[in-house]
């Protein structure tokens, strides 16, 4: 997976990014990072990309022209990238469109099954938004999908897009180890996760659990399931519903 991310503030995806198994993925050559900085492609000799709204109100609005040259930029990339790989004249090649994700509190929420769905792209686009947002224009152009990260606002785009690339990187084989994958096609997949402990195996009059130190490893997966369950019925019905309608029990 080759995420190419267009923002104000690339340093803040690279930082975030490069750390912990994002970054490990990144070394391994499972997934790479692109940024392409739109200041970069500012109109103007102040290096700004923002302007006002016609028919006013407050806020400034990024215009077409910076969005637009730095999405040429991310495609010619792309495309240069493909050409190692596939000849010009291939059919498979000239069908490719890469899709361009832009994050917005407009956009249809986030979920599990997205991630898995942009999970299997070649290459992402993913345009962050900023200010009072993007000329419309720019975005009815080049745009293909329209993601909010939740029903709340933030500040800018960066936050959603590194939660997406989060979300959709830890899909893509190979990216977590066998340990940390357990869970992910796993039969408790769409449930909460169980209660977890460590040593020591009191804490402040604190027991774990008789049934973990066992060493009954099945009676120990039937517990697990069944506390997985119990919290997710608890916690957020909603999931467990889905969950039961998913495996035709509701
Ligand atoms: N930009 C600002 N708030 C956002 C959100 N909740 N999701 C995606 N992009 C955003």
């Amino acid at each position: 997976m080759n995420f190419h991310v267009i923002t104000l503030f690339p340093e803040m995806i690279e930082s975030a990014f490069s750390g912990s198994i994002t970054g490990r993925a990144m070394d391994k050559g499972l997934i790479t990072l692109d940024t392409i900085s739109l200041r970069a492609f500012s109109q103007n000799s102040y290096g700004s990309v923002d302007d006002y709204t016609y028919g006013g109100g407050a806020g400034m609005l990024i215009s077409c022209e910076p969005v637009w040259l730095a999405y040429e930029e991310a495609v010619s990339r792309i495309e240069a990238g493909a050409d190692e790989e596939t000849p010009p004249g291939n059919a498979f090649r000239e069908e490719r469109k890469t899709r361009v994700i832009f994050t917005t509190p407009a956009g249809r929420v986030f979920n599990e099954k997205m991630a898995e769905e942009l999970s299997k792209e070649k290459d992402l686009i993913i345009l962050c938004g900023h200010y009072e947002g993007i000329d419309q224009r720019v975005t009815d152009r080049i745009v293909t999908d329209e993601i909010s990260i939740g029903d709340y606002v933030l500040t800018g785009g960066e936050l959603p897009a590194l939660v997406i690339m989060d979300a959709v990187s830890r899909r893509i084989p190979g990216v977590l180890n066998n340990d940390e994958s357990k869970d992910t096609e796993s039969f408790e997949e769409g449930l909460l996760e169980y209660p977890q402990y460590t040593r020591p195996c009191e804490w402040k009059g604190m027991k774990v659990p008789d049934i973990l130190l066992s060493g009954d490893h099945a009676a120990v997966d039937r517990w697990r399931h069944h506390e997985a369950l119990k919290r997710t019925g608890e916690k957020r019905p909603d999931l467990l519903e889905k969950w039961l309608e998913k495996r035709g029990i509701y």
